[in-house]
């Protein structure tokens, strides 16, 4: 078995030989600064290292892990424009720098390069996989969709919110996980139960997210304070709605689009909130909630305890995150 590290690696030197044409400049410059833009690579890792706790061959497993994480990076590009956002990973977004039609389309390339790359795995498992893939990739589009849809709802309960982060965030780990699983010829209760642990890692995530939007600091190489800025119906701002007294309530619901402030007082005005009612440390027990029942899932499977510890250690990296 290899370590989290070793397997990044690989996978690093893996992309680092996939070739882009050349033109048109335009298609393809954006893929190549997205995806050589400093990505934390989990998707591809976790596939990575549940083929390998199965036994599976991580060479061979190799074009699903960079479908996964071109796919990953083709919703960036599509996901800034529709969050306006301007930053990524330290850098203009490909929207600011080439403008919202490029993105557009270099992320429809990526999307297809990513489906692509999925004929080099073994034919026997490739019917499995390519079920698994879609069915991710549309339960992403349905994700954004609901976050986006949420920006203009009155009321959004947790429930809601919750399937929609499961289905924008969790689905793209989850299925990355779980295809990972089938090439390493996990059974199909194991690749049940890997899905279900990336699954809860994945909610575990998107709250870390959310909550890093507000309260992160340069690290995370995103604007602070976008989702206030959007309107986002986060985890902190339906906790804080759900707390708050009426005039408070009053004030989260009309400062994001106050025109008399600047997005500096916007952002700290709507955090004084945040704060006063101890949202942040109530997301933190969420996500903690969420990491414990990721690693418990973990128990369950039929493999010796050694081989698990890797996807333990992946999970606890994820815990601590600043970016
Ligand atoms: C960002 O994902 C999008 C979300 C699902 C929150 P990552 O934080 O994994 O993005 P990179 O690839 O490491 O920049
Ligand atoms: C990420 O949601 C979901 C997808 C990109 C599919 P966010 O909009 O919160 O991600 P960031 O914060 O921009 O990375
Ligand atoms: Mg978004
Ligand atoms: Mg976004
Ligand atoms: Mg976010």
């Amino acid at each position: 078995m290899k370590t989290n590290q070793q397997i990044l690696s690989l996978f690093e030197n893996y992309l680092a030989q996939i070739q882009y044409p050349e033109e048109p400049q335009q298609l393809y410059s954006p893929i190549i600064y997205s995806m050589s833009g400093g990505g934390k690579r989990l998707r591809p890792v976790l596939l990575l290292l549940c083929a390998d706790a199965f036994g599976g061959d991580v060479a061979e497993a190799m074009p699903a892990a960079a479908a996964v994480e071109i796919f990953h990076n083709f919703t960036l590009l599509h996901d800034d424009i529709m969050d306006n956002a301007m930053v990524r990973r330290s850098k203009p977004s490909v929207y600011a720098k080439w403008g919202g039609n490029v993105a557009i389309l270099s992320g429809d390339a990526m999307m297809i390069d990513s489906f692509s790359r999925l004929s080099a795995l073994p034919q026997d498992k490739l019917p499995r996989i390519m079920e698994v893939f879609t069915s991710m990739a549309l339960q992403v589009c349905e994700g954004q969709q609901y976050d986006m849809d949420f920006e203009q709802a009155e009321k959004v309960s947790v429930v809601e919110y919750m399937r929609m982060i499961e289905l924008k965030t969790s689905a793209l780990l989850a299925g990355s996980a779980m295809i990972g699983a089938i090439l390493g010829g996990a059974s199909v209760e194991d690749c049940n139960k890997i899905y279900r642990y990336a699954l809860e890692l994945g909610l575990a995530f998107q709250l870390q997210d959310d909550l890093l939007d507000s309260y992160g600091d340069e690290q995370l190489g995103k604007a602070i304070g976008g989702d206030i800025l959007e309107g986002k119906k986060t985890c902190l701002m339906l906790s804080a709605m759900s707390r708050a007294d009426e005039c408070d309530r009053e004030l989260l619901r009309t400062l994001p689009f106050d025109k008399e402030l600047s997005a500096e007082q916007k952002i700290a005005r709507v955090k004084a909130i945040y704060d006063k009612y101890d949202v942040p440390h109530l997301v933190n027990q969420q996500i903690t909630l969420r990491f414990d029942k990721a690693l418990s899932v973990l128990d369950t499977l039929s493999l010796e305890s050694e081989r698990v510890e890797n996807l333990r250690v992946f999970a606890r990296n994820l815990m601590s995150r600043k970016k």
